[in-house]
């Protein structure tokens, strides 16, 4: 049995660096109160482990005046740092670059009079963080179908969410190439995101089982899981070894292995560990 690893699985460098920030901040402010401003990223894990170093999470900057607050990588509203400054919060702000880009690119096209339209999830943090340095009057779409009644808008400014699929912010650009005013277009997918859904659906489509690994609730993990499944008729989402608890007999000779931008290293290597019970297995980890 051969067990090909994607080479970008994991951890992207956003990720990374909020979660080695919250780490550092414990130790530097030993002794503090240290809260994020909700899960660092959706993986029961990694918060367990932040939460077993003192790094809580809190939900609502009222219940922690005068404390320290790590934004995530998904960033905030504009309003959230006023909020924060109010209530003596002292910030340590790992919102992601890619992240940040999309914000203030919301923010200028929203005063220069322009309707922003986030393409993305309206329920994600990062959509709801962007649209709030557009005084929330962006509007929202998860696809190109929602998109027929501003076909007439003077001025229209698209971003997407950093990790929607490069298939949908397609299908977006091709469906407003007619529209009559004017339209501008930012595809604002961040590269770890589309360099991790092109070689899923490369990985998936030569492989006999494709493996998907991440939270549940991790929006790019599910999108993975999709681009998986798109390609490869055995493709499965979970969230780490435990649930990997069929017995493959030699079932299949060719693995693949994707994991979200959420999902720790660790985890990655104990479901590889899981396989390698199953017998005789070569393992090509590019990471
Ligand atoms: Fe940033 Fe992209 Fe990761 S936006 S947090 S590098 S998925």
């Amino acid at each position: 049995m051969k067990i090909q690893v994607a080479a970008h699985s994991g951890f992207c460098f956003g990720v990374k660096k909020a979660v080695e920030t919250a780490l550092k901040a414990a130790e530097d402010f030993e002794g503090r109160k240290i809260y994020t401003y909700g899960p660092i990223i959706h993986n029961h894990q990694v918060t367990a482990y932040l939460e077993s170093r003192g790094i809580r999470i809190v939900e609502d900057l009222e219940q922690v005046p005068g404390e320290i607050v790590i934004v995530r990588s998904h960033g905030v509203a504009k309003g959230f740092y006023d909020q924060a400054a109010a209530l003596k919060i002292r910030v340590i702000d790992t919102t992601c670059p890619y992240v940040r880009k999309v914000q203030q690119l919301a923010m200028k096209h929203h005063a220069a009079g322009c309707r922003v339209v986030i393409i993305g999830d309206a329920d994600h943090p990062e959509v709801i963080g962007i649209n709030g340095w557009t005084d929330f009057s962006a509007r929202v779409e998860k696809s190109a179908e929602g998109l027929e009644d501003l076909r007439h808008e003077p001025r229209l400014c698209f971003v997407a969410q950093t990790t929607l699929s490069l298939a949908v912010w397609r299908a977006v650009a091709e469906k407003v190439k007619d529209f009559t005013g004017e339209v501008l277009l930012y595809n604002t997918i961040c590269a770890a995101t589309e360099e991790r859904q092109k070689e899923c659906e490369e990985l998936a489509s030569k492989v006999d089982l494709m493996i998907v690994i991440g939270g549940k609730h991790s929006s790019n993990t599910q999108k993975l899981y999709q681009i998986a499944a798109r390609n490869c008729k055995n493709a499965i989402h979970i969230e780490n070894a435990s649930e990997l608890l069929m017995n493959l007999n030699g079932k299949y000779d060719n693995i693949g292995i994707t994991a979200g931008a959420s999902t720790p290293d660790w985890i990655i290597k104990e479901v590889i560990e899981q396989l390698e019970n199953e017998g005789e297995v070569i393992v090509n980890d590019e990471r």
